[in-house]
């Protein structure tokens, strides 16, 4: 009996802990970094239908098209404002050359995409075509150099047809192909992820090539695009302790790539749909990870630059899954659900939290491949739960972020994973308008909460919430609007706010004070 009574009375002590609100309090006289627009950038790889089907049709298509860049998705990719695009890889940059990708269409030679899928690369895209695409986007420009499987000059040639100004043969040849004026080149990568498919090199190794070719990346003044070292993965640190001691100089930033595999067994690394609530946790588990990696890549960075003059692009993350059933295993196909967008926007708040060295991320990547922003099949597009994602954080490009205080948030445990159930990142916009991003990671529980500004109550928010009836639900050419943002509205009455944010969701606000 007694030991009913205890049961009874600490089931209702923790009813009565559940339903307090967790407290949120924006220290808007803090600003923090500003939050690079960069960090919501983009990565387009010749990849399964990633360019080719996915975004270039060729100006003969019957799908609408500018100049061969089906006018659909370009159109959906603008109204997210892609700040700057990463071409042409990852792993497939380390066996491109520049040189099969210019001139008449007719004379490019195919070649065999021996990273992904074995594919003929009819070169249709090529240098001109890419940065016609990000001249269509407004984006800027990040282009990867093969540093694995090309040489030196190679490199600098290509740098050099880009930016050339006056009556240089590779200036005449450029102009030959269509483009008088020289492009903006604003980031340079020399290779990628060169500890694996990019020449399984050790970073020593690759800190000597570095020094080598970054001295004949030249570019006209005016026009020097930042220079771009590769660096590691996961939760390795060796490669930046080495890069930022020997080349520092020499670089602008440092790369980083991590992906979410449910499992982290790259063998089985768990299904995109129906999956387990175990591996909706284990999944959402991992921007917490990357958050404690980059506190100790920075504490590295800080060492050895304490001028703070590198950056880390985080250049290449996001959800990795089995591929889809019945498609070619090369050309990374998976289905994108509402856990992509939670998991979008808690990565979002890691990198605004690490924003003074974070000055860019590139999801992988845009179109059809891994988390990716629009499917597309033949004439026929759907947006996905992460294009929702980064059209709702929008506001947060070249905001200034701003410290939030969080008190009573509980924790969200499932087998060995245990992850704050509350997520939450705060800024001013460019526009001065206070905003604040919030994700509820617990699949089943909804949030109360108590939004303060300094200490005081808000009178309002308004905003957009992206939620779900289920942890997989997702868009589908039938169905294309399951997944999608719906207004969200509260007032304070008696001078206190109550919000509850629904259970697997993503809010974002404009906190008025
Ligand atoms: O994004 C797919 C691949 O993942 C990239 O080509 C490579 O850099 C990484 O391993």
């Amino acid at each position: 009996m007694k030991q009913l009574l205890l049961s009874i009375c600490l089931a209702a002590s923790l009813a009565a802990r559940a339903a307090e609100p967790v407290r949120i309090d924006i220290q808007a006289d803090q600003p923090g970094p500003v939050i690079a627009r960069q960090i919501y950038g983009q990565f387009a790889e010749h990849l399964g239908a990633g360019i080719y089907g996915g975004l270039w049709v060729g100006a003969d298509s019957r799908i609408p098209n500018v100049r061969g860049w089906r006018s659909d998705v370009v159109n959906a990719l603008k109204a997210i404002k892609v700040p700057v695009l990463r071409w042409p890889g990852g792993c497939f940059a380390d066996e491109y050359h520049w040189r099969d990708g210019i001139g008449p269409q007719a004379r490019r030679p195919p070649r065999v995409n021996t990273s992904w899928g074995g594919v003929i690369e009819p070169n249709a895209v090529g240098t001109h075509e890419f940065m016609d695409l990000a001249e269509q986007l407004g984006s800027e420009v990040y282009i990867n150099a093969n540093l694995g499987s090309g040489t030196v000059q190679e490199m600098a040639e290509w740098l050099e047809y880009l930016t050339a100004e006056g009556d240089t043969a590779l200036a005449r040849e450029r102009r030959a192909n269509g483009r008088d004026k020289p492009w903006k080149i604003q980031h340079w990568g020399i290779g990628n992820e060169s500890w694996g498919c990019g020449g399984h090199m050790k970073p020593g190794y690759y800190a000597d090539l570095y020094r080598h070719w970054s001295t004949f990346a030249k570019a006209p003044r005016g026009n020097r695009p930042k220079l771009v070292a590769s660096g590691g993965q996961g939760l390795e640190l060796n490669w930046v302790e080495t890069l930022s001691a020997e080349i520092k100089q020499r670089m602008d930033a440092v790369t980083h790539h991590q992906y979410s595999l449910p499992t982290r067994d790259w063998e089985k690394k768990g299904s995109a749909i129906a999956f387990p609530e175990a591996e909706w946790i284990s999944t959402l588990a991992v921007p917490q990870t990357i958050d404690g990696y980059l506190a100790k890549h920075r504490e590295i960075l800080d060492r050895n630059d304490p001028a703070r003059k590198l950056a880390i692009y985080f250049d290449e993350w996001g959800s990795w899954y089995d591929p889809e059933p019945g498609t070619d295993a090369g050309f990374l196909v998976q289905r994108n659900t509402l856990r992509d967008a939670v998991l979008a926007a808690l990565h979002f708040h890691v990198f605004h939290r690490h924003a003074e060295r974070v000055k860019m991320a590139n999801i992988a990547q845009m179109v059809n491949v891994l988390q990716a922003m629009v499917v597309t099949d033949q004439e026929r597009m759907v947006l996905t739960p992460s294009y929702h994602a980064f059209a709702m954080h929008l506001p947060f490009q070249d905001a200034t972020s701003l410290p939030v205080k969080l008190a009573g948030v509980p924790a969200y445990t499932l087998g060995q994973h245990s992850i704050p159930a509350l997520s939450a990142s705060a800024a001013k916009g460019a526009d001065g308008r206070l905003l604040l991003s919030l994700a509820n990671t617990h699949p089943g529980n909804p949030l109360p909460l108590q939004i303060a500004v300094g200490g005081k109550s808000v009178r309002a928010v308004t905003g957009q919430l992206l939620t779900a009836a289920t942890m997989d639900a997702e868009n589908r050419f039938e169905a294309p609007d399951r997944v999608r943002p719906q207004s969200f509205k509260a007032q304070a009455t008696g001078g206190q706010l109550a919000v509850t944010l629904p259970a697997k969701s993503v809010l974002v606000l404009e906190v008025q004070p």
